[in-house]
């Protein structure tokens, strides 16, 4: 089979597509065909050996994807031969083949298309273990997503209009905000044109109560200072690179708290409560109350690329190989 390698930790240069032997499924593994293999801002970070996790190399990135059913080892009753499947399996997915333990598979829904499963499970889980269960997104409060073009931000923007919230997206380009509008946000920001406190401010009527916060750098205390009384501040993650440090007064002042989120730990230490937030919000997809757009779909060849136009910024909405 054909799969992407990471050589050697460094430059995304070192990304190639190699053949490999076909993946053989033991005792409780299953092989799937892959049909797409979500990109991720943390893939590309990997690569580079800039994440906390440094596997060695060589190695294959992907940590997400959906596909076919191919073989199913001993024991295996959870999924069958042909069946529609999506997982997280941390490595390996950018394949036409992916070995998976059976544990970690679940039925694609027959409304998602293969792009838009294998791309849903690391931004929507995020974005709803965040909105409903970490922040208590309340109806008609005014939430205030960051990097809104992006796939969390834009998973967030879709989570908060279905939890009834009202939206402002904040993003760097008119496309991104363009994208987080057609998913129901109510209003923008172009935060490296506008002051991003004063424009979320003034939008919301005073303040906004919950920020979304997977960029970090300059823009995250602005966006605290746009929080009103018991306004909810969600540190996710650091795309821009440095971790803002914010002044503690700002977190006193209008009995303000900051929300600390780590979906993929919680996910691991907490696997049964992770399935059924992924059923959640599987069951809303399916139903019309989550959109997950319909991914850009890009060779195996160009995965070096995809992870670079995600680490520069350049990439709007979600991006998925298709071997
Ligand atoms: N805590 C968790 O549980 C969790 C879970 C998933 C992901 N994450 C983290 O969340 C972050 C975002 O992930 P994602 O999948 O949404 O990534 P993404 O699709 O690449 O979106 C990130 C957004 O950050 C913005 N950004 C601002 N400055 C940037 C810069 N210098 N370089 C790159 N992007 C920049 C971009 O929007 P603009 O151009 O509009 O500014 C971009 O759209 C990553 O740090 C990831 O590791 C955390």
């Amino acid at each position: 089979m054909r799969a992407v390698v990471c050589r050697e930790l460094g430059s995304l240069d070192n990304v190639v597509v190699e053949e490999r032997p076909d993946p053989c499924a033991g005792p409780g593994q299953v092989v799937v065909g892959v049909r797409a293999a979500g990109v991720n801002f943390v893939d590309g970070l990997m690569c580079q050996g800039r994440y906390q996790m440094r596997p060695a190399a060589p190695y294959g990135p992907g940590g997400e994807m959906a596909g076919d059913v191919l073989s199913v080892g001993e024991g295996v009753t959870r999924v069958q031969v042909g069946e529609r499947v999506m997982a997280m399996t941390g490595f390996g997915a950018f394949a036409e083949q992916v070995l998976v333990p059976a544990g970690s598979l679940e039925p694609v829904p027959a409304e998602l298309s293969y792009g838009q499963a294998a791309s849903f499970i690391q931004s929507y889980s995020t974005a709803w273990f965040t909105l409903a269960r970490r922040a208590a997104l309340c109806e008609d409060e005014w939430l205030l997503v960051l990097g809104a073009g992006g796939g969390v931000g834009l998973a967030a923007v879709d989570v908060g209009v279905a939890l009834g919230a009202h939206v402002v997206a904040a993003a760097s380009s008119a496309e991104k905000l363009e994208r987080a509008r057609a998913l129901g946000a109510e209003a923008a920001v172009a935060y490296e044109q506008e002051d991003l406190k004063t424009r979320a401010r003034e939008l919301s009527g005073g303040g906004v109560d919950v920020v979304v916060d997977p960029v970090g750098g300059r823009h995250s205390e602005p966006a605290l200072r746009a929080t009103k009384r018991f306004g909810r501040f969600c540190v996710i993650g650091f795309a821009a690179g440095p971790i803002a440090s914010i002044p503690l007064n700002q977190v006193l002042l209008n009995n303000r708290t900051v929300v600390g989120v780590d979906w993929g730990a919680w996910a691991f230490s907490d696997p049964g409560a992770s399935r059924e937030l992924l059923a959640e919000i599987l069951d809303m997809a399916a139903n019309g109350r989550l959109h997950p757009a319909e991914p850009t779909a890009r060779p195996l060849e160009d995965a070096g690329a995809v992870m670079a136009g995600l680490l520069e910024r350049s990439v709007n909405g979600k991006v998925v190989l298709v071997p």
